[in-house]
């Protein structure tokens, strides 16, 4: 399903987010980057339908998004929350069920998707008193089980250790190889670089560059979106970027 903004902006109070233009091909990993407060998550939210755009529109599979019902949205897309709603006396399998109530109680699904973040053993725990990155994982997990086609997630790797920060980075690129279509927002430049397929960089709602992530993530671009300079070192894995600054 291919995912497109047309002449997109929105604005609250003070901020104001566009005009965002852009197309998001079937099967891809895109990445929306840049400082805090300048629009990603806005941005995930007026794709999610959340939000409202004030001018332009949102369409999904040439549908537009404000068209369509919150049910039919939920078998379209997931939505995995920067901030982690925290349901009091919910059980991990409550809020596995929550996400894919579509699939009626599906147990092997919701066993396999736990599984791929490697926490079944949590299924019956209460989710509020697991540790901030395992309630991470399990709304990762919640949005496999919801096994829409496009699959929007904001800082997914936020919270969790390094091994963890792994598994889902490969597990995105499984999500992409199955055909998935996600939109994301990340800081690990070095995780973009290796994941995206295109990328978004916006400074102060504004865009700063938008494109394939070979021609958008270079040092002039990052360098218009953030206050350190940048610069790229070789790794064994290809280049990478490092921000420096003068304190
Ligand atoms: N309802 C609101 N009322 C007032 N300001 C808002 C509202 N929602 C968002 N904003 C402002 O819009 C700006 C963009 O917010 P957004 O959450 O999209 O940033 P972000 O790029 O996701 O940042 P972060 O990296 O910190 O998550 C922020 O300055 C925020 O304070
Ligand atoms: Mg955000």
């Amino acid at each position: 399903m291919k995912v497109e903004l047309e002449d997109v902006t929105f604005r609250v109070s003070s901020f104001s987010l566009g005009p965002l233009d852009f197309s998001v091909e079937e099967g891809t990993i895109t990445a929306i980057i840049g400082k805090n407060g300048s629009g990603k998550s806005t941005t995930l939210k007026l794709i999610h339908g959340d939000l409202k755009p004030n001018t332009g529109s949102v369409s999904i599979d040439s549908s537009k998004v404000s068209s369509l019902s919150s049910a039919e949205l939920a078998e379209k897309t997931s939505f995995v929350w920067q901030e982690i709603y925290n349901p009091m006396s919910f059980s991990v399998r409550d809020v596995m069920n929550v996400s894919g109530y579509k699939r009626g109680n599906d147990e092997d699904s919701m066993g396999e998707a736990l599984e791929s973040v490697g926490l079944s053993s949590l299924i019956d725990m209460d989710f509020s008193v697991l540790s901030g990155g395992e309630r991470r994982l399990v709304t990762v997990a919640a949005a496999i089980y919801q096994d829409s086609e496009i699959m929007i997630m904001d800082e997914p790797t936020n919270f969790l250790d390094i091994d963890n920060q792994i598994v889902v980075y490969k597990l995105l690129k499984r999500l992409r190889d199955a055909g998935k279509t996600l939109i994301l927002t990340m800081h690990d430049l070095d995780a973009v670089h290796n994941l995206a397929d295109s990328v978004l960089i916006l400074r102060g709602g504004r865009k700063v560059a938008w494109g394939s992530t070979s021609s958008t993530l270079n040092i002039e671009n990052l360098n218009k979106a953030f206050n350190v300079s940048f610069h790229s070192y070789d790794t064994v894995n290809g280049s990478a970027f490092a921000g420096s600054y003068k304190g």
